[in-house]
């Protein structure tokens, strides 16, 4: 695995989720800063998803992991930033695929639409997969 250095946030949508996540990056030693929510209160997803991928892009951290209801209003804001490739993934495929082929450098999660245990299933092989390059690389720097 990468040296990882993981920047995640949340709304109160995906707070729990944001907790568990936290849990695992905890258990296996990987380095992360909690850049909110944190409280059940609610509170403005673009302003998270601004808050981590700006530490994405600075280098601080090298991937980002947001969540929010559905993961949606997370990728939208988190791909309107230069640099940022936010993936919303459901499954395992597509989070695999959005590193080896997209490299995306921040995943999103919808707490609201897929179970825990898929959401961190999809955390683990994201940040354990490595980018392929070679003509993925033309086409994501096409995307650049
Ligand atoms: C909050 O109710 C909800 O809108 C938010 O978490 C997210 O799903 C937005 O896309």
């Amino acid at each position: 695995m990468e040296d990882l250095k993981v920047a995640i946030g949340s709304d109160h949508g995906g707070y729990e989720y944001k907790e568990k996540i936290i849990d695992y990056l905890k258990a296996r030693n990987i380095p992360y800063v909690d850049l909110g929510t944190h409280t059940k209160e609610a509170c403005d997803y673009p302003e998270i998803a601004r808050a981590v991928c700006e530490r994405v892009i600075s280098g601080k951290s090298n991937r980002g992991i947001l969540v929010c209801g559905t993961g949606i209003g997370m990728s939208i804001a988190a791909n309107k930033v230069r640099g940022i490739r936010a993936a919303l993934c459901g499954d395992t495929y597509s989070a695999r695929v959005s590193r080896a082929h997209n490299n995306a450098n921040i995943l999103c999660l919808g707490e609201r639409v897929i179970g825990e245990h898929l959401a961190l299933d999809i955390v683990d092989i994201w940040l354990k997969t490595g980018f392929e390059g070679g003509r993925h690389k033309r086409r994501v720097d096409l995307i650049e």
